[in-house]
C-alpha cells in the first residue's frame, strides 16, 4: 500500500482526489543566504505524520534548484546526525528526495527534518559592471514556493542578506494562499509569506499555476571568489617519503566587470584611504596542513615573491589539528572584477602525515583533501590527480563526493621505467566545503630500493580501511 501511494507520488500525478498521504507539514519555513559565489539554504519542515509507522518522507526542488545544489545535508532538527537521501532524479522538471525519518512514529507525531544546501550560481553581479569607485551588489534569483508532494499549512521564505543595503527585492504579483503580506522587508531581512493551506506543490500544474519568481539585490562587501580549471596533483613519493601538492588554476574575479580602465593611481589611493571596494581582490588565503613545508607560488612570469608563509609543524594523528599553516597568496597585480589571473601553487609535507601501512601485505592507504579551499569560492572545474609510487599494484580509490568521472592511468615521467599508477577524478561545482579526503589503497612490492617511510604507522591503517568498507556505498544514499 505504501508502495503504491510512493509511486504515485513520484509519477507526478497525484492529485488531491487520489493522494493518501503519508504525512502533512504543519510548517515550512525556509532561509536563503546569499552571498558572493556560494548561497547557503536552510529549509525545516515541520512534518506531522498520517499514517503509523510512515518514514520515508519526500521532499522535492525544482530542476533549476536542484541543478545549482552542490551540496546538501538532511537531519533532524536539533540533531547533527545525517539523515540518509536517496534521490529520485528529475521528472516533470521537479527533483525528489527520500529521506528516512526514525521508524515508528505514531499518528500525529510530528518532527522537524532539516535539508540544508550550499548552491552555487544563485547569485550574480547586478549591474553587471562597475567602475573602481563604485559599490558591488550582488542580485539573488529564486522561487516564492517550497515545492512538496504533501499539503502545507503555513510557509514563508526568508532572504537575510549579508547587509541591510538592500538596493531592491520584489513583490511577487498574483500570488495564491496568500492570508497576510507578500514581503516584508526588516534589517537585512526579506520575508516572503506567510502563506497558508498550500496543497500538493511537487507537480508540474501547481508550478505553471502559482509559482512566483522572488529577487533581492543586496550590496556585498567581499570579493566574489571563483576558482576555474583547477589541476589538482598529488603526487606519492616512498623514496623520499614526502607527498607534494600542486594546485594549478585560474582565479577568477566573479564581481561586477571594471568599467573603464584600471588606474593603479585610483587603487593606491583607495588602499592608502581604507577604501577599497569590495570587488577588488588583493589577496586570497589557503590553510595548509600543519607539516606543510617549501610552498611555491608561480604565476607566468615565474616566482611570485609577494606572498606570506606561515607553517606550523606536523601533529601525530591521533591528535586532530588545531591550528594550520598559512599561505597569504598576493598576486602582483589586484584582481578586478571579471579578470582572471593563471598560477601554480604548491607545497611538500611528509608522507607519514597522511599514509597508512599495513606491514602483513604491503598495503599502503594515503589521504588527501580534495580540496584546499579559499574561503568562500566555488571551484567550477576540479580535475584531481592521485600519482602512486612506481610499481604500486591493486589501486582501489575512495571519492568522498561522487566525481562525473573516474580514470585510471599511467603516469610516466623521465626516471621511470614502468611509470606510476595514477586516479584522476573530474568533478564541477564545488564549495569550500567539499574539503573531505579522497583515499587510495594500493600495494607495493618489497622491494628494496624503496625506502619505506619512516614512521608510517600500522596503527591507523584499520582506521584508514573503514573508510573503505563504510563509506563507499553512501553514492545511493548521500549527495555531494
Ligand atoms: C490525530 O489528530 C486528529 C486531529 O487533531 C484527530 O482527529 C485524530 O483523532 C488524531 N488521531 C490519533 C490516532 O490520535
Ligand atoms: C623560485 O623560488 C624557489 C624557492 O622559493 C627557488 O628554488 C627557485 O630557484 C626560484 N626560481 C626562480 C626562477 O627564481
Ligand atoms: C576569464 O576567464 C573566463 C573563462 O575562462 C573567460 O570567459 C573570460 O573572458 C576571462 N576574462 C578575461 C578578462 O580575460
Ligand atoms: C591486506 O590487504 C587488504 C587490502 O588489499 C586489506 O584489506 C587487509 O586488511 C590487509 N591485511 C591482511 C592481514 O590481510
Amino acid at each position: 500500500m505504501r508502495w503504491s501511494v510512493l509511486s504515485l507520488a513520484l509519477s507526478g500525478i497525484t492529485t488531491n482526489v487520489l493522494a493518501i498521504n503519508l504525512f502533512e507539514n504543519t510548517a515550512i519555513v525556509r532561509t536563503i543566504e546569499p552571498a558572493g559565489a556560494l548561497v547557503h539554504v536552510t529549509t525545516t519542515y515541520a512534518v506531522k505524520v498520517l499514517v503509523e509507522n510512515a518514514n520515508s518522507y519526500i521532499f522535492a526542488l525544482s530542476e533549476d534548484e536542484a541543478s545549482k545544489t552542490s551540496k546538501m545535508h538532511v537531519s533532524l532538527k536539533g540533531q547533527s546526525v545525517q539523515l540518509g537521501i536517496k534521490e529520485h532524479g528529475v521528472q516533470d522538471g521537479i527533483a525528489r528526495y527520500t529521506t528516512y525519518l526514525p521508524e515508528g512514529m505514531a499518528i500525529n507525531a510530528t518532527t522537524n527534518v532539516v535539508v540544508e544546501r550550499v548552491l552555487t550560481r544563485a547569485a550574480r553581479p547586478w549591474p553587471t559592471q562597475a567602475s573602481q569607485e563604485e559599490d558591488q551588489f550582488m542580485k539573488y534569483d529564486g522561487e516564492l514556493f517550497v515545492l512538496s508532494p504533501y499539503p502545507t499549512n503555513t510557509q514563508r521564505t526568508k532572504v537575510r542578506a549579508p547587509s541591510s543595503r538592500i538596493a531592491r527585492y520584489n513583490t511577487p504579483e498574483d500570488v495564491s494562499f496568500q492570508t497576510d503580506s507578500i514581503v516584508t522587508k526588516s534589517g537585512a531581512t526579506i520575508t516572503y509569506g506567510p502563506f497558508t493551506s498550500i496543497p500538493i506543490s511537487a507537480n508540474a500544474g501547481f508550478i505553471s499555476k502559482h509559482q512566483r519568481p522572488i529577487s533581492v539585490q543586496y550590496h556585498y562587501e567581499h570579493a566574489v571568489v571563483e576558482v576555474n580549471n583547477l589541476v589538482r596533483t598529488a603526487e606519492i613519493s616512498h623514496w623520499g617519503a614526502n607527498l607534494n601538492v600542486e594546485n594549478n588554476l585560474v582565479l577568477h574575479n566573479g564581481g561586477p566587470e571594471l568599467k573603464g580602465h584600471f588606474s593603479r593611481v585610483k587603487h593606491q589611493m583607495q588602499m592608502y584611504m581604507g577604501q577599497l571596494r569590495s570587488h577588488v581582490l588583493p589577496a586570497v588565503s589557503l590553510n595548509l596542513p600543519p607539516g606543510a613545508r617549501d610552498a611555491y607560488f608561480v604565476d607566468l612570469n615565474g616566482n611570485v615573491s609577494t606572498s606570506r608563509f606561515r607553517p606550523v609543524p606536523s601533529v601525530p594523528k591521533s591528535q586532530s589539528a588545531r591550528q594550520s599553516s598559512y599561505l597569504e597568496l598576493r598576486p602582483r597585480f589586484p584582481l578586478m572584477g571579471g579578470w582572471n589571473y593563471s598560477h601554480t601553487v604548491g607545497w611538500d609535507q611528509p608522507l607519514a602525515d597522511v599514509a597508512a601501512y599495513d606491514p602483513t601485505n604491503g598495503t599502503y592507504i594515503v589521504a588527501v583533501p580534495l580540496l584546499t579551499p579559499i574561503a568562500t569560492s566555488v571551484v567550477n572545474d576540479l580535475t584531481f590527480k592521485v600519482i602512486m609510487p612506481e610499481g604500486a599494484t591493486d589501486v582501489e580509490v575512495f571519492a568522498p563526493y561522487k566525481p562525473l568521472s573516474v580514470e585510471h592511468s599511467t603516469h610516466i615521467s623521465y626516471l621511470d621505467t614502468v611509470g606510476r599508477p595514477a586516479v584522476t577524478l573530474e568533478y564541477k561545482y564545488l564549495t569550500d566545503s567539499h574539503t573531505d579526503s579522497v583515499y587510495v589503497k594500493y600495494k607495493l612490492p618489497v622491494v628494496s630500493h624503496f625506502q619505506k617511510p619512516r614512521a608510517v604507522a600500522s596503527a591507523f591503517f584499520v582506521l584508514f580501511s573503514l573508510v573503505f568498507v563504510t563509506r563507499r556505498m553512501d553514492f545511493s544514499i548521500r549527495k555531494a
